[in-house]
């Protein structure tokens, strides 16, 4: 398989219920990384340009769910599946959603 130019890590940790951190799992991380996968598929960027992949905790937990973009290195913050397309439009495209962005570019780190 191909090194892809890109890399979505979608958190995905679960945290047991009422942990005082939360987790991006409780928050639907679980649906928006095969969302995302998807997303990527319907663009024909999946194979070679753009891959999306369950990470653990990224220690970005106030601000899940959370989703890094590398190598632009920018961490997406408060992530819904409202926000799958055009996280996908942006990786494909080799963009960043600044909305989203809770650290990188615009962020505070
Ligand atoms: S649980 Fe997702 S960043 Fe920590």
């Amino acid at each position: 398989m191909p090194f892809r130019k890109r890399y979505l890590f979608v958190c995905t940790n679960r945290r047991p219920d009422g942990h005082p951190k939360g987790s991006c799992a409780e928050k639907g991380a679980e649906e928006i990384v095969v969302k995302l996968k998807e997303a990527l598929l319907n663009r024909g960027v999946a194979k070679d340009i753009v891959r999306a992949c369950a990470s653990g905790c990224l220690d970005l937990c106030e601000t899940g769910v959370t989703v890094l973009q590398e190598p632009e290195h920018v961490a997406y913050g408060g992530v819904k599946l409202d926000d799958v397309e055009a996280i996908a439009d942006a990786a494909a495209a080799g963009g960043v959603v600044e909305r989203l962005v809770v650290h990188g570019r615009q962020g505070p780190g």
